[in-house]
């Protein structure tokens, strides 16, 4: 499908004036991502990334967090766009996918950003993130039952200075959902192959 046959994607001005994509709904993401060329195996496995951002959300809404929710689902669409590009990399490792899929991004109207999360969600730890970008990270991470102990202490140890917490009393809370996530793993895992 060719990205002029998606007729809903709205058109924004980014802050410098530029017209980007405003997508509305996720769906749409998965389509344009579909228009860009991702395949089957790449759209599951952001849905599957998408099925751990979901629970982590939902855990997110409870302790009372502001975030950036559309930005957070959004990302996680798009942060392997770069496997358009380097399919090689969606069974083995590698990090070309990173600054490529941003750039595939950009040039094809997706907002500055967003495009970033390309590159954010494997280079967190020399890049200044927002708690978004850490988020596309951690879920990024959990959804195969991996956890990160330096990831999730910097995600902790914002939201406990945003939700004016004590870091131990929010570890606790979290640490469980986390370790939720990570315990469906397997499955996941499994269900990637599916594809
Ligand atoms: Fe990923």
């Amino acid at each position: 499908m060719k990205d002029g046959r998606i007729k809903n994607i709205k058109i924004d001005r980014d802050p410098e004036g530029s017209q980007v994509k405003a997508f509305q709904t996720v769906h749409e993401a998965y389509q344009f991502l579909q228009s860009l060329g991702a395949s089957q195996k790449l759209i599951l496995h952001v849905k599957l990334v998408g099925e751990a951002a979901d629970l982590l959300i939902s855990k997110l809404h409870e302790l009372r967090v502001r975030f950036d929710e559309k930005y957070f689902r959004l990302g996680v669409v798009f942060h392997d766009a770069g496997k358009i590009l380097h399919p090689e990399e969606l069974n083995a490792k590698g990090n070309n996918h990173e600054p490529d899929g941003e750039k595939l991004l950009l040039a094809n109207g997706v907002d500055r950003k967003l495009a970033r999360c390309c590159r954010s969600h494997g280079r967190w730890q020399t890049m200044e993130c927002s708690l978004e970008e850490l988020l596309v990270a951690l879920a990024d991470t959990l959804w195969k039952g991996k956890r990160d102990r330096q990831l999730e202490d910097s995600i902790v140890n914002r939201l406990a200075t945003q939700c004016n917490k004590d870091y131990w009393e929010l570890f606790v809370e979290i640490d469980s959902c986390f370790e939720a996530i990570a315990s469906d793993g397997d499955s996941r895992l499994l269900r990637s192959q599916a594809a």
